[in-house]
């Protein structure tokens, strides 16, 4: 591990800058290279017993992957990090090294679709069961906590519904009965929302999102708080044949150097664009919980340092047609899954269809959007010819 002490105390937007950088393995370049390689060679037996990790065999990661994972660890204050293809394959590798047949978990009701999937299909044919709490449930969890429930994996804010959850009072109670607290990190990033810090064991990201931010590679990661812990998980990891391209790793780093001034960026547009947004007559409610009075604001503002660019947004009239006279046309907003890239994006949801345990106590989000680094003013006058194309389908 490098000596992270050297950077104690730093601002954020300074260590994006400069975490997981080492000028002996880049060759003084200031920018680690993608190194590509699977078979690493050894003068003498003894070096060959003896290599282990990336020095060993190009599965277990380049330098380059390297410099990624101890970079993110850094970030977080974590023990370590370890890599995975996708954001995806991050929340089901953490998962299944938590868990044994028998186990019981507990998943928050807003997670992410795929999360969801993962646990009704492989996570039950292992025989692990799944409830779906509450997000909005609190200190209350720990009616809901079995002697048997080895997780409690959560999504704060759940990026379809956004409710904020009070993190610190969860986590607080899995500890107590002895259970992991697993995180999807995405939305927050290390930088708005430090996970480790608030008591998350494992905090998961897709990288594909901000970290990357160009939208032009899938790369994931799961950032681990306690050494012993770390090992467990990238041992499992290993024994998968999880690995990951230097190529990726290459861009997760190159997206890290600017992630600060990006989300900075977002933010500010995003406030922007929802604040014009809930003063439309078309617009029941904008759930962007940076926005004052929005739902779980107070949270937000509690435990966040800052906040991503994706929101949900309550329209008056959500009927199919309405909402596709508004997004057939728009100029500046694309429509496409995935968020964190430095366009606007927006596609319809419905939220509500694979909801379980909770209602939608604020309604639900008809639209999803994720504002970019265009300029606000533009994606306001092409947001507003959406809903006048809304309006017009209506009459
Ligand atoms: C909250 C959240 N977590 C995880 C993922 C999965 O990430 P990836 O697309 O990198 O697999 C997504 C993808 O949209 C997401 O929105």
């Amino acid at each position: 591990m490098t000596d992270h002490s050297s950077h104690t105390g730093a601002q954020a937007q300074t260590l994006v800058t400069h975490v997981g950088r080492d000028a002996k393995l880049s060759q003084g370049l200031v920018s680690i290279p993608p190194y590509r390689g699977s078979t690493v060679l050894f003068d003498t037996v003894e070096q060959m017993k003896g290599a282990s990790g990336h020095r060993a065999y190009g599965r277990w990661g380049t330098p380059t992957n390297r410099a990624l994972e101890r970079a993110l660890a850094e970030l977080e204050g974590g023990a370590n990090a370890m890599l995975t293809p996708s954001g995806l394959s991050a929340i089901t590798i953490a998962l299944l090294a938590s868990v044994k047949p028998g186990d019981h978990i507990l998943v928050s009701d807003s997670v992410y679709p795929p999360t969801r999937t993962f646990c009704d299909t492989v996570l039950k044919q292992m025989g692990v069961a799944t409830t779906y709490y509450d997000p909005l449930v609190g200190a209350g969890i720990k009616d809901l906590l079995q002697p048997n429930t080895s997780v409690v994996y959560t999504e704060s804010p759940g990026s379809g519904t956004f409710e904020v959850q009070d993190i610190p009072a969860i986590c607080a109670a899995a500890h107590a009965a002895g259970a992991r607290f697993l995180m999807d990190n995405t939305w927050g990033t290390a930088l708005c929302f430090n996970a480790l810090r608030h008591g998350v064991d494992l905090s998961i990201h897709s990288l594909t999102k901000y970290v990357v931010g160009h939208s032009d590679a899938l790369l994931g990661a799961i950032v681990v708080r306690d050494r012993e812990v770390y090992r467990q998980v990238r041992g499992f990891h290993g024994a998968m044949g999880i690995t990951v391209g230097p190529d990726d790793a290459f861009l997760g780093l190159r997206g890290l150097r600017t992630l600060a001034v990006r989300l900075r960026q977002h933010q500010e547009n995003a406030l922007a664009v929802a604040q014009w947004l809930r003063e439309q007559p078309l617009v029941r409610e904008v759930l962007y919980p940076a926005l004052p009075g929005a739902p779980g604001h107070e949270l937000w503002k509690r435990d966040f340092e800052g906040a991503s660019g994706l929101f949900g947004v309550i329209l008056k009239d959500a009927s199919d047609g309405a909402v596709a006279a508004m997004l057939d046309g728009m100029r500046w907003f694309g429509m496409g899954f995935s968020w964190g890239g430095f366009e606007s994006l927006v596609i319809p949801v419905k939220p509500g269809g694979y909801r379980m345990s909770s209602p939608l106590r604020h309604g639900e989000a008809c639209l999803r959007i994720h504002v970019g680094l265009e300029h606000p003013q533009d994606l306001i006058a092409d947001l507003r010819d959406g809903l006048q194309r809304l309006q017009a389908y209506r009459d």
